[in-house]
């Protein structure tokens, strides 16, 4: 049985998600997958944001929903950061995203790839990232249960607005399969015990 290392954070604010991101990105190699899951608005994108930054990555990183990859290269290490939210299943393994891992056609670097539960062929090692809003301030759990419908019936300046009235609170569950991303974790956990309380 594949190795596996599970660490519960509770960020309740935005900075927290923030510094979970910048400790991390200090610790990644070259070769470390990120599979980045949770409902619209958990945070994904605002997570790789951060680790962008600490990687050295001083072009914003946004959202590549409609570019669906974006190659940083000017950090300390590449990343590939990929966005699968429009995409169905069947349409993924013609991207080949294989190649950013394999590291022949590519430098390696990290890829960090959001809505990665959509992949139908999981990197055997990886990180896992999922990001929620912890039940109990789910004011909106509707949105969060049903993110399908929530695109779907509102526009972009609903959307604005009902940010402002999101739980700034998020549960993070990182999971390492693997011995180099396991490897990872535990630097992370041991560093990052000594700045915050986790679970
Ligand atoms: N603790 C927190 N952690 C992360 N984001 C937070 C937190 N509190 C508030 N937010 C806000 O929640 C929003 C998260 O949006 P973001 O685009 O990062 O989500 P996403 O998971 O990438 O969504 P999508 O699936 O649409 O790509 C941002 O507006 C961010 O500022
Ligand atoms: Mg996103």
């Amino acid at each position: 049985m594949t190795e596996t290392l599970k660490i519960d954070l509770y960020a309740d604010n935005l900075g927290k998600t923030q510094a979970i991101a910048t400790q991390l990105a200090q610790l990644v190699t070259a070769g470390t997958i990120m599979l980045l899951d949770g409902n619209l608005g958990s945070g994904k994108t605002t997570f790789m944001q951060a680790f962008g930054l600490a990687l050295g990555i001083s072009n914003t990183i946004t959202s590549p929903t409609f570019t669906l990859i974006d190659e940083y290269t000017e950090g300390r290490l590449p990343l590939y950061h990929i966005d699968l939210y429009r995409l169905e299943s069947p349409q993924i393994p013609s991207l080949h995203l294989e190649e950013y891992w394999r590291g022949n056609d590519f430098p390696l670097g990290v890829v960090a790839i959001e809505w990665a539960s959509k992949l139908p062929n999981i990197p055997r090692q990886h990180l896992r990232i999922n990001l929620s809003v912890p039940t109990r301030s789910q004011s909106n759990t509707n949105i969060f249960e049903n993110p399908e419908t929530f695109n779907l019936e509102l526009d972009e300046g609903d959307l604005d607005d009902l940010e402002d009235d999101l739980p700034k609170d998020r549960h993070i569950e990182l999971t390492a399969i693997g011995a180099d991303h396991i490897e990872i974790l535990r630097k992370f956990k041991h560093q990052f015990k000594h700045q915050f309380k986790y679970q």
